[in-house]
Order: C-alpha cells, then sequence, then structure tokens
C-alpha cells in the first residue's frame, strides 16, 4: 500500500472549459464565434460523422454571422502520429484560420488540439509529444480558439488538456498534455449523438464508465507529496470536487446505458449518456485515470487482427473505451484493498438492484462483466486477439504509462500487471 508522506499535500486543482449543453446548442456555435471576431473557421471531422451532415450544418449555420467556414473530413478514427502530421499539413496550407470547429468523437477533437497547437507554434508534432517518446516541449505561443462539439457519448476530450495518438513506428499510444490544449469552448448537443451505431455508443460508454470508475478510485490528493506550485500537474489524484462528478456520472450510467445502446432513437437515454460523458470528463480530467487505460494503450497499440463492428471496415483497430473496458473488471479487483468503501460504492451506483456477493471484492468487478456481456463488448482480451505470449510486451507497454500509474490508488508492479492481463484472457 501507498505510506503516509512526511510533508502531505493539502491543495487540489480544478479545470474545466467554458460549457454549453443542451438540445440545439450547436446552432449557436456561429453566434458564440462572432463574439470573439473570427472570420475564417476550419470545421474539423472524420469521414464517419461528415456522413451524417452534421459538420456541414454546423459550417452553413456560420455563414449568416459573416463567417467562412470550411469543412476538412480527413481525421483519422484513432489519430495515428502520421494522421495528424497530414491535419496540420492541410491547415497549415490552407490557413491562416482565426479558430477552430472540431465535430466529432474523441478522434476529431484530438486531431482538431494537435492542428490547433502546431499551426500557432513553432516546430513539429514530436517537440510537443510527452516524453520519453517525444520531447515534452510547452507551448511558447498562445493556441487559436477551439469549439469542441462531441458527436459520442464517451472520451469527454471536449473537457480535457490532452490529445492522444498512435506513434506507427514504436507501437505505442501516446499523447499530448498541456493546459493550453483544452478547449475554448465545450458545445454539447445530445441531438448530435443520436446517430451512433450500437458498438460505438457501447464502447464510447464504456469510456465514460471507466473514467468515472478509476478517477473515484484513484489515489487520494493528500497521499502524495506535497509540490511546490510550478510542480503542479493536471492529474491531481482523487478529491471532494471529482468525486462529485464522478458520482453523478455512475447514477446517470446505470439509469442510461444500456438503453442507449439497444434504443439510440431513445432521447432521454441520449441525453442521460451525454451529460454522463460531461460530468466524468470533468472528473477525470482532474483526478486522473489510473490501470484500465493504462492497459488500454498497449491493447489498443499491438492490436494484431481486430474488426469491431460499427467502426471503419478494413482496418485492424481495438476501439478506445473497449480497450479500456477489457481489463477493467480485474484491475478494480486488484485496487480493492486500497478503498473498499468506494469499490462497493461505486458499484452500488452502477447497479442499485443487485445482490451485494458475499465477498465484496467481486461487487464491483461483477457489475461490470454483467454490463459487458449486455451490451456486446468483447469477453476478455483473448477475444480480442491476444494470447498469454503476448503478455510480457502488453506488460512492458502499461509500464511506460508511469503517468497514469501514478494515480493507482496501489504500488503496481510488472508482475501485478502481469497477473491482471493473464485474468482478463476471458472475463466470463
Ligand atoms: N483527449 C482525451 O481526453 C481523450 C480521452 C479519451 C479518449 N480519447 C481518444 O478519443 C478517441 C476515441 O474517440 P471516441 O470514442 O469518441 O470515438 P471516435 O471519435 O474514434 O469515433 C468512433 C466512430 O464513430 C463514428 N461516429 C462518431 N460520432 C458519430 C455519430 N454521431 N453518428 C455516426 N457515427 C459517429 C466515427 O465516424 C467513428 O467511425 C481515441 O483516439 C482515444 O484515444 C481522448
Amino acid at each position: 500500500m501507498i505510506a503516509t508522506p512526511a510533508n502531505p499535500e493539502s491543495v487540489f486543482t480544478y479545470g474545466a472549459p467554458q460549457l454549453k449543453f443542451g438540445d440545439g446548442a450547436s446552432d449557436e456555435i456561429g453566434f458564440d464565434l462572432s463574439r470573439l471576431s473570427v472570420r475564417r473557421v476550419l470545421v474539423i471531422t472524420d469521414a464517419g460523422v461528415a456522413a451524417t451532415g452534421i459538420p456541414q450544418r454546423v459550417a452553413d449555420q456560420m455563414a449568416q454571422f459573416g463567417i467562412e467556414a470550411r469543412v476538412f473530413d480527413g481525421v483519422h478514427v484513432e489519430p495515428t502520429d502520421e494522421s495528424l502530421v497530414a491535419a496540420i499539413d492541410e491547415a497549415r496550407s490552407s490557413g491562416p484560420w482565426d479558430a477552430y470547429v472540431a465535430v466529432g468523437g474523441g478522434s476529431a477533437i484530438d486531431t482538431a488540439k494537435a492542428v490547433n497547437l502546431l499551426t500557432t507554434n513553432p516546430g513539429e508534432l514530436m517537440d510537443y509529444i510527452n516524453v520519453p517518446v517525444g520531447k515534452g516541449q510547452a507551448p511558447t505561443e498562445p493556441l487559436k480558439p477551439l469549439v469542441a462539439v462531441p458527436t459520442t457519448t464517451g472520451t469527454g476530450s471536449e473537457s480535457t488538456t490532452i490529445c492522444v495518438m498512435d506513434v506507427l513506428s514504436l507501437k505505442v499510444k501516446t499523447g499530448i498534455s498541456h493546459a493550453r490544449l483544452r478547449p475554448t469552448l465545450a458545445v454539447i448537443d445530445p441531438l448530435l449523438t443520436f446517430s451512433q451505431p450500437p458498438g460505438v455508443t457501447a464502447a464510447s460508454g464504456m469510456d465514460i464508465l471507466c473514467h468515472a470508475l478509476e478517477s473515484y478510485t484513484a489515489r487520494w490528493y493528500t497521499t502524495y507529496d506535497r509540490k511546490k506550485p510550478e510542480q503542479r500537474v493536471p492529474y491531481c489524484g482523487s478529491n471532494p470536487i471529482s468525486d462529485m462528478w464522478s458520482e453523478k456520472a455512475l447514477t446517470l450510467l446505470a439509469g442510461s446505458f444500456r438503453r442507449a445502446v439497444r434504443h439510440g432513437d431513445d432521447a432521454h437515454a441520449r441525453a442521460d449518456m451525454a451529460m454522463a460523458a460531461t460530468f466524468a470528463g470533468m472528473g477525470f480530467g482532474n483526478a486522473g485515470v489510473h490501470i484500465p487505460h493504462a492497459n488500454a494503450y498497449p491493447i489498443a497499440g499491438r492490436v494484431k487482427d481486430f474488426h469491431p463492428k460499427d467502426y471503419p471496415a478494413g482496418e485492424a483497430m481495438v476501439p478506445h473505451g473497449m480497450s479500456v473496458a477489457l481489463t477493467a473488471p480485474e484491475a478494480f479487483r486488484f485496487t480493492f484493498d486500497a478503498a473498499p468503501e468506494r469499490h462497493v460504492r461505486a458499484a452500488q451506483l452502477l447497479a442499485p438492484n443487485a445482490g451485494q456477493p458475499t465477498s465484496p471484492d467481486q461487487f464491483l468487478p461483477m457489475v461490470l462483466t454483467d454490463l459487458m456481456r449486455d451490451i456486446d463488448i468483447p469477453n476478455g482480451i483473448a477475444a480480442v486477439g491476444f494470447d498469454e505470449g503476448d503478455i510480457p510486451e502488453l506488460v512492458a507497454g502499461t509500464m511506460k504509462q508511469q503517468r497514469l500509474l501514478a494515480t493507482c490508488p496501489r504500488e503496481v508492479t510488472d508482475d501485478d500487471i502481469a497477473g491482471i492481463f493473464t485474468r482478463s484472457m476471458s472475463l466470463w
């Protein structure tokens, strides 16, 4: 367990973007940008979202405010360093742009964050990627306004300071993390999320759920050594404010997750999921996430030949929310002893009518696997193509995610992670 520090932390931090939430909120983006004296806007999206017509509608609606908006639909679903560089090149050659509007899921929003950074600051993508993969440089120049308009109910990227990508040559998922990446305005319009197919609703919903559970069970902020002001990081551990967001997100998921997957036209369920994603984003964006997200990086980065339903055909991938979910039941069995009451409370919020098993450490894993089975998430990492021989490389990939493991409520060794992967081969 984590030892009590001699000089414990007494401060936690909280950051969030300006936020507009509700049916029709996306109709007001032109007005909002006109207040910032914006004239030329690049709308950034992927081809699947573009096919719904939503990004063009957002772009067209800006014309009445004298704003020229162009749609770029070249975002790669689950961005890579190469896809980000291509988007940056496109924005540099067609710019300058006064502002960016990201319309889509985490893939579009993260791409827009990278485009915004690299069209306002000198250097190249690798200069800003977290060490040890990149140089971890901080931006020196202010960024342009970025409006983030999520069309999935999942990542919370509209609220966070992070941009995630696969670095193809190294087969690792990593990112850029800096407060200036946080969008200027998050516009969450539940009406834009109805067209998500069931597979996307299920995977991205598991991302919400794990954001809420991981930030709720993250290492408590006072168990760290006291930091100097210049040492503060966005992820400060669980704290009273992030707890509030996480608990509320769990309650919303309990009522609406299965329904949103099975009945995509249920307005109440879609609105609850959009609210849950926003709440969980506010929680984890400040408290942090831990083992399931750290494991997700090598699971997604080392995919072999898995082709999920409802995602772009022809490309092997384990979608982000799915890759996070696959080891979550075993991760929470492992962290149970660090905060038993929190694990039990989370399970109760998520399944208020479930009977509690005799052994309380089984409760949260049981509630999670019941849900995953119901919404068609694969049964463990073997079901997405991994076998026992892959475990050493998966463990090595997880242990590189020290920024995330720093918020784990227990010390984690290579053997602990290997055990979690082994027990996650098949979950039920
Ligand atoms: N920056 C962060 O804080 C953060 C947090 C978590 C995840 N992420 C990243 O976000 C990415 C995953 O994002 P995601 O789960 O939101 O999905 P996504 O953006 O990858 O989209 C998934 C699929 O759903 C389609 N889609 C999206 N909205 C739709 C709609 N309304 N109607 C029809 N189709 C729709 C897309 O075309 C795509 O094929 C990953 O790269 C992940 O690493 C970032």
